[in-house]
């Protein structure tokens, strides 16, 4: 049987990434901060969940990663889910702080947690790793400098990176890891609470669909859905004396 790890998977599209991996058969390892929630989905189906509470902003989360996998009996496939993410037009530090924190210094510790472990991996052929895969939710928001989310759109645009140069490094390395980076537009979750009026919303259990046919597709980078696919593309043309100019 196939096994997954979802971490933030607690709520909005972890939460249902997690339940459609379930729907297809995988017996999965489940993590986040909110235990209750966790627990709520493996009550889905118990036989087939395993949990863990994991904050990835505190240094035992590596371990406590490890401890997930060893509980799961292996790990084939890793989604990195957890983030967060406001608005924050007036830079309060605490906001760009925790940010960075969740987004940067909690997503390196935990993609290169599951990246050494499937590194390190002895093959069946002893050459080599066996194959792993590493999906990780970065945003659209990494394709710009948004002015309205400075911290969050900065790392989201370290995650993109950061995915494309472990590809690399696995590539040169000879090691079977599949890197995903997919780049969801808005989607209608608890991360949106803010009141403003965000345009074209999807729905989790949608995004989450693509998500799973994504990473079923083993795509490097995939952005969720056509409509931001083009409008990223507009982005990336706009010099940056235009780009400072336009309101968000
Ligand atoms: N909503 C959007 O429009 C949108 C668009 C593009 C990308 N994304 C990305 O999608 C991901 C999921 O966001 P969402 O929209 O589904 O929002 P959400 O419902 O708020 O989910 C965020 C998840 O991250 C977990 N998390 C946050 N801080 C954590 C920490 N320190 N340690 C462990 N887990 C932590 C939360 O679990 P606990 O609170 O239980 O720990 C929760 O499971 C984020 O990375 C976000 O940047 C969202």
């Amino acid at each position: 049987m196939k096994k997954a790890i979802i971490v933030g998977a607690s709520s909005g599209i972890g939460f249902e990434v997690a339940r459609q991996l379930l729907a297809e058969g995988w017996k999965i390892g489940i993590a986040a901060r909110r235990e209750e929630l966790l627990m709520q989905l493996k009550s889905e189906a118990p036989e087939r969940v395993e949990v863990m509470t994991i904050d990835i902003t505190k240094a035992d989360a590596e371990e406590r990663l490890m401890a997930l996998i060893e509980r799961l009996g292996g790990m084939h496939l890793y989604v990195h889910v957890s983030g967060i993410g406001k608005q924050n037009r007036t830079l309060e530090p605490g906001i760009e702080l925790q940010t960075v924190e969740t987004n940067a210094v909690g997503f390196t510790r935990m993609i290169g947690a599951a990246y050494r472990y499937f590194a390190n991996l002895p093959s069946l052929t002893g050459e080599g790793s066996v194959e792993g895969h590493i999906a990780a939710i970065s945003s659209i928001a990494g394709t710009k400098g948004l002015g309205p989310a400075p911290s969050y759109s900065a790392t989201k645009a370290l995650q993109a990176t950061y995915l494309e140069a472990l590809e690399q490094q696995a590539h040169q390395r000879g090691l079977s890891i599949k890197i995903t980076d997919i780049r969801p537009g808005f989607v209608d979750t608890a991360l949106l609470n803010d009141s403003f009026p965000y345009p074209m919303l999807m729905r989790p259990e949608k995004v989450a669909r693509e998500i799973v046919r994504s990473i079923n597709k083993k795509r490097s980078v995939r952005i969720i859905d056509w409509r931001y696919r083009i409008l990223t593309a507009f982005w990336r043309l706009i010099p940056r004396c235009l780009w400072r100019m336009i309101k968000i």
